[in-house]
């Protein structure tokens, strides 16, 4: 059978080789790559995946929840890998509404959910995560937006298995209660890494743009947005966040 936590040296996509095991894989199964030749980014981007620099991670996770349910889960994800990194040390990282992680402004690490889900069946989760490890200079060229990586927010050098584990473990915890809960336990978690609460933002819609002030969120994960002294609410995926 396939080991627990999958470690290949080259994939397309640590995300597309679990999917393309679903149903046949067990909760829990891990894989990891050193190199990606078709990471994928939200919104059908590239993320850029140069060889042994960074954390290309994904964990699959089957929920008996209707995917109405897991509207939450991507916040959730940002808050197990903030936990993780505050477990090996890593103070001050962010989220970005509904999945970036962040550090003073810069983008650290991203989030990519992809399922598979039928009516009344149990829903196929893959989470996807890349964590930004050591850019090495002629990738970054590539990148079109402010980055860091978590070589220099350490002093000391970056274990990226010591990571792995650390991540799998809190997902290992955080997906079964929040199965059970809802975001709810969570959210008083979520207003002290939330990087916009309080601020003036954006809210890019296909067609139009939204001005107001950032309130959080509520128990569905969906973003609360102060306009005219009222809170509207926005559901992630089609709809991003930017500082006014
Ligand atoms: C984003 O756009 O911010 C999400 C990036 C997600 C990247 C990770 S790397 C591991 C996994 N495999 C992929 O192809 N993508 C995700």
């Amino acid at each position: 059978g396939t080991p627990l936590i999958k470690v290949e040296q080259i994939l397309d996509s640590t995300n597309q080789w679990l999917l393309d095991k679903i149903p046949n894989i067990r909760n829990g199964q891990a894989c990891i790559a050193e190199y990606q030749l078709a990471g994928r980014g939200r919104r059908g981007r590239t993320w850029v995946s140069p060889f042994a620099s960074h954390l290309y991670f994904s964990y699959y996770w089957r929920f008996d929840a209707g995917i109405e349910k897991l509207s939450g889960l991507s916040l959730l994800v940002g808050i197990a890998t903030v936990n993780a990194l505050e477990k090996i040390g890593i103070e001050g990282v962010s989220l970005k509404w509904p999945n970036d992680l962040y550090y003073q402004g810069k983008k650290l690490a991203g989030i990519l959910i992809e399922l598979n889900a039928q009516a009344n069946e149990a829903c196929h989760t893959v989470i996807g995560i890349g964590i930004n490890v050591r850019m090495p200079p002629e990738q970054a060229k590539l990148i079109d937006q402010p980055w860091i990586d978590l070589t220099s927010l350490s002093s000391e050098k970056i274990d990226r298995n010591l990571l792995s584990a650390t991540l799998i473990s809190e997902l290992q915890t955080l997906l079964p209660e929040y199965e059970k809960k809802g975001l709810k336990p969570y959210l008083s978690k979520w207003f002290t890494l939330d990087c916009f609460l309080d601020k003036p933002v954006n809210v890019l819609l296909a067609e139009k743009k939204i001005a107001g002030i950032c309130r959080g969120i509520d128990d569905s994960g969906a973003l609360l947005l102060e306009v005219d002294g009222q809170l509207e609410s926005y559901i992630g995926g089609e709809v991003s966040l930017r500082l006014a």
